[in-house]
């Protein structure tokens, strides 16, 4: 048996102070947004109860799904990155940046080299497609992360990466090993509007159709999804984790999956435990379990 803990949408609270210089265009909007809506919402405590909690339930590894920081300040990714060195191993971490971390032009750039260790593909080098193979799991992490202008969230993956995503899965299906897909927005159709999708999500299910996985981990929305894409020999699941550190103030109270993955003749099975942020308690707790 294998454990996989997924988070996303962690939007590590709190802001850090912000310079003049770096009150400019869309994250000055952000900042705006997060001083008088999103820091009532994304808590620390929140977040303490989440490292707590994912540690006790000992995951074998750990998938991050992006929007890791609310507008790529670069003290704010020094921060993301302090967070995970506490999380666990670096081997068992497997990260994606999301909307978030490609805030504003360039922004993105610093992040990936700073969370590069969590990021980089086995043989050390950066990019995407990265493969992470994980005891008897490969995982696959797909960035979606373009920036984007004010009140719009949508992402990108863009055709060299879908190229690249095809080769790396066409390989990997060779090896019969159970696979997972991380990518920050949902792949699947009607889950969000155009403003705030995955653009060339049709792409991505046309891959997916010739060389299938066995699940597909998302975020971005902040609520609990489930769904399916279609593989050439059943559907494919896809799961997406509401964000990890919220109160539920205005959206869905904080969420993250664990997965238990147990492999027999080649055939993944997963049993998914659904944990919730209690208010009152200020602790997570066990709200479903799904087998898939
Ligand atoms: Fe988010
Ligand atoms: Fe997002």
């Amino acid at each position: 048996m294998f454990r996989i803990a997924h988070i996303s949408d962690l939007h590590i609270p709190p802001l850090p102070p912000v310079s003049v210089r770096q009150l400019a265009g869309k994250r000055l909007l952000g900042l705006f947004s997060w001083h008088y809506k999103w820091k009532f919402e994304h808590r620390p405590a929140v977040l303490k109860a989440l490292l707590a909690h994912l540690q006790d339930q000992e995951p074998d590894h750990i998938c991050v799904t992006g929007d890791i920081t609310f507008t790529t300040l670069p003290a704010e990714v020094d921060l993301a990155a302090d967070w995970f060195s506490r999380l666990a191993d670096p081997q068992q971490i497997s990260l994606i940046p999301g909307n978030h971390d490609a805030y504003v032009a360039g922004a993105l750039d610093y992040a990936l080299e700073k969370w590069s260790r969590w990021m980089r593909d086995d043989e050390g080098h950066p990019g995407f497609p990265y493969l992470h193979r994980r005891g008897p799991v490969d995982i696959v992490g797909l960035s979606s992360a373009v920036a984007t202008a004010p009140a719009i969230s949508s992402g990108r993956i863009g055709s060299l990466q879908l190229e690249k995503t095809e080769a790396l899965l066409s390989r990997i299906k060779t090896s019969k090993r159970p696979s997972l897909l991380l990518i920050h927005h949902p792949p699947q159709e009607g889950a969000a509007s155009a403003r705030r999708a995955l653009s060339d999500r049709k792409k991505l299910q046309e891959v997916l159709v010739r060389f299938p996985v066995d699940l597909v981990l998302h975020g971005h929305l902040h609520y609990p999804t489930r769904a399916t894409l279609n593989g050439p020999s059943g559907p494919i699941p896809v799961l997406g984790a509401a964000s990890a550190s919220t109160i539920g103030n205005r959206k869905s109270v904080a969420h993250y999956h664990i997965i238990d993955m147990e492999t027999a003749a080649g055939q993944a099975r997963m049993t998914v435990r659904h944990y919730h942020y209690d208010t009152e308690t200020g602790n997570f707790s066990l709200s479903e379990t799904q087998t898939l």
